[in-house]
């Protein structure tokens, strides 16, 4: 009864409170509604909404603790990840509203990376449909579903930049470059969030991993991140500011150090740069007990002192480090802790909650028939096809070996054809596969049972050889042969670094007796990260990166082999020729000996390998092909307040309609610290239908051009540019022009 009066009295409090007549913003009604809050709690209730917990529903993490629906009951817990369901979501809501003391609704997060039931293809498979509009609605679509099965917020989007295909997690993010990864980065902040956080089938966006997790040394997960502050702030933070500015609510610190510190004990990266230059104004979150191993990472002797220096640095919430809610509390006692920080983190979250309007509607997301309407709906699968559709990449077609013709025989083989869990990838948050259809019950429906043979050759891993016959004796009946290899779903995402980026076990093997049947060969690639291809790319006549696709990509296979959809996806990372390439990506520095100079010894370059990559940035075939014109330039001199306008002529020369991706790239020839040979600033992606152009201008103007200069202020400096329009990162036209003084 106690505890019901306690509830009443908050909601009469916060309800008061925002009925004064002197209210004259939002922001400021807020502010009141989170202080009438605050003034009613104890310490003990403060540092519990500075706490997350998982539960025992889905396990993210090395450690769970137990006994968190009384944490929740008592105060000590504010926030709990990895539970989902409107029915169970409800339960533990109930419990903080009804049972605990003060009756503060909970947050619900959950890893909703590339949807929540209906699974959409990995971000870096996403990122290559280059396409803002396809990528928000996928974060719209997960964001829906989420909502109604009780999540209210997602650990997503994670906006680390990478050049490190030994790293599992480049799976989970854009690619590799700052520009294309600060519009994807905002587009899923909106379809995250929608127009109005307190919007039913809205979720809170977390932009992680602050910062700079996408650069561990040796590819190696959770490794240390060394960089010049430069790079970082030219290449690795702008994603992380773009979603910032998009109004995400709450950013998770990452694991890693930088410059000797590691993020949840760093006030540079917390609290100067994050707070104060970058304006952020929701809470920080940590990756999963992130402030404990600041032990391990040596810069603390002991938790009690780990849990000082993260709220110190900035971090507001604890994810299931038990660290904030084990010494917060004696080390206010003892003077060490000043209050107030505690106050201000708790404000932080309080604010968001009430944004997301939970205090007036605590089970809003607890809906069950809801759920049940949302959950799968057709037309969120249908959205789940186009993007997966949309995110694959022709990386070869000899002879136009692709697309395949309705009726021909074919036989497919690999493991991977008919697996459904592999399609869904890494962070399959609650999707199912039984229910699936796998790639070759797709091929199957849409060729007739009687034109398509399956066999599965061999695993994908392991030495077994023992299907190689069967699968060398089908194949020679056949008129093609699909083969379907690459890597495990759980080799790509989180703690799933390789040391090697071949396609693992014997499938390369078997392609290469394939191979010699002289029948043309397609092979469609299932993996999460870019791969050495260089032997594949002469075994196979066709070759289609196909990522994990999600819950619908069998079927989006199907379509792109059988030229239902023309390809259109380009590639958002560097696909190098071997590992020793390694960091290796589009936006490097010319060296003082590039390649181009005379002496053919003493320069930047390998003695056994070429310098440029397999596949390079921005690449991608189509079944339609498109030429470049020449580019003009409106001007070839850029002033202050000016614009230039640089146009090519693109025409689909090609027999089928289709789309590309028409990029620009920039580079400043001389600067007060050296620049990038290439740098994205704009692209389109046009549909061209067969026999036809069309002219694409990019407007270029002086603020696209600037940098981190020599005395680290951002701006541009004056001088001589080149500038390129292509259909990817190397296959370009190019022209100068000069910006003027500044
Ligand atoms: C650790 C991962 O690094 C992070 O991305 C994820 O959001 C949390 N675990 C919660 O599952």
């Amino acid at each position: 009864m106690k505890k019901y009066i306690f509830t009443s009295l908050l909601f009469v409090l916060i309800f008061t409170s925002c009925n004064k007549s002197n209210i004259s913003s939002t922001e400021e009604r807020l502010d009141q509604r989170v202080d009438s809050v605050i003034k009613l709690m104890t310490l003990e209730e403060k540092i519990g909404q500075m706490v997350l917990y998982t539960s025992d529903w889905d396990v993210t993490g090395p450690t769970l603790k137990s006994g968190y629906l009384d944490d929740i009951r008592s105060g000590n817990c504010g926030n709990i990840f990895n539970a989902h369901t409107a029915k169970y979501t409800r339960k533990l809501q109930k419990i903080a509203v009804e049972e605990s003391r003060l009756g503060i609704p909970l947050l619900f997060g959950y890893d909703v990376i590339h949807g929540h039931k209906t699974i959409f293809p990995i971000s870096l498979g996403e990122s290559a449909s280059w396409d803002m509009v396809a990528i928000e609605k996928s974060a719209r679509v997960s964001a829906i579903e989420a909502a109604a099965s009780g999540i209210n917020w997602t650990f997503a989007p994670m906006c680390d930049i990478s050049v490190e295909p030994r790293w599992g997690r480049v799976s989970e993010g854009a690619g590799e470059d700052p520009y294309l990864g600060s519009l994807i980065a905002v587009a899923r902040v909106h379809g995250f969030q929608g127009n109005d956080l307190s919007d039913s089938l809205s979720i809170l966006a977390c932009v992680k991993h602050f910062a700079a997790y996408g650069a561990p040394l040796a590819g190696r997960d959770y490794n240390t991140v060394d960089m010049s502050k430069r790079v970082f702030l030219d290449t690795y933070l702008p994603p992380y500011k773009a979603a910032i500015d998009a109004g995400a609510m709450s950013v998770m610190s990452s694991f890693n150090e930088l410059d000797g510190i590691p993020a949840s004990g760093s006030k540079y990266l917390l609290t100067d740069l994050l707070r104060t230059e970058l304006g952020f104004k929701g809470f920080v979150v940590t990756d999963y007990t992130s402030i404990n191993e600041m032990v391990n990472h040596g810069i603390v002797a002991n938790e009690v002192d780990a849990g000082l220096l993260a709220i110190k640095a900035g971090v507001d919430m604890d994810m299931q480090g038990e660290v904030y809610f084990k010494y917060l509390k004696n080390q206010v006692n003892e003077g060490l802790l000043d209050v107030k920080l505690i106050d201000e983190s708790v404000r932080r979250i309080l604010k968001v909650k009430f944004m997301l309007d939970l205090f007036d509607d605590p089970y809003k997301y607890c809906n069950e028939e809801r759920e049940k309407r949302l959950v799968y709906a057709p037309e969120h699968l249908e959205a789940a096809l186009d993007v997966a559709k949309k995110s694959m990449v022709l990386l070869k077609n000899e002879n136009n070996v692709l697309p395949l013709q309705k009726g021909e025989k074919i036989v497919v083989i690999g493991e991977l054809a008919a697996s459904t869990r592999d399609l869904l990838g890494s962070w399959k948050a609650a999707g199912d596969w039984d229910f699936m259809k796998s790639t070759i019950d797709e091929i199957k429906l849409y060729n007739g049972e009687s034109n398509v043979i399956y066999t599965e050759g061999c695993k994908k891993m392991g030495e077994d050889r023992s299907g190689f016959p069967a699968a060398i004796a089908l194949a020679r009946r056949a008129d093609k042969i699909v083969m379907v290899i690459g890597e495990d779903w759980e080799w790509s995402g989180e703690a799933a670094s390789r040391t090697s980026i071949k396609i693992p076990g014997v499938q390369t093997e078997l392609l290469e007796k394939l191979k010699t049947l002289n029948k043309p060969v397609i092979v469609v690639l299932m993996n999460g990260r870019p791969l050495d291809l260089s032997k594949e790319s002469t075994l196979a006549d066709a070759i289609l990166e196909a990522w994990y696709p999600g819950t619908m990509g069998g079927k989006a296979i199907t379509q792109v082999l059988f030229g239902d959809y023309n390809p259109s996806g380009k590639l958002t990372m560097t696909f190098p020729r071997t590992l020793g390439q390694v960091p290796i990506f589009y936006y490097e520095k010319n060296t003082g000996r590039p390649l181009y100079l005379e002496n053919p010894k003493y320069k930047s370059r390998y003695i056994d390998c070429p310098n440029d990559p397999l596949y390079p940035f921005g690449f991608g075939l189509s079944y339609s092909t498109f030429v470049y014109s020449d580019i003009k330039l409106s001007t070839s001199e850029l002033t202050e307040n000016g614009n230039l306008e640089a146009s090519v002529n693109v025409t689909n020369t090609g027999g089928v309609d289709g789309e590309e991706v028409v990029q620009c790239y920039i580079r400043d020839l001389v600067g007060s610290v050296t620049r990038p040979v290439k740098e994205l600033k704009g692209f389109e992606k046009i549909y061209l239908k067969a026999g036809e152009s069309k002219v694409i201008t990019f407007k270029i103007t002086p603020d696209m051009l600037a940098f981190h200069r020599l005395d680290m202020t951002y701006g541009t400096e004056p001088g001589d540019f080149k500038l390129f329009i292509g259909g990817n990162s190397r296959d370009v036209k190019e022209t100068n022009f000069a910006l003027s003084v500044q």
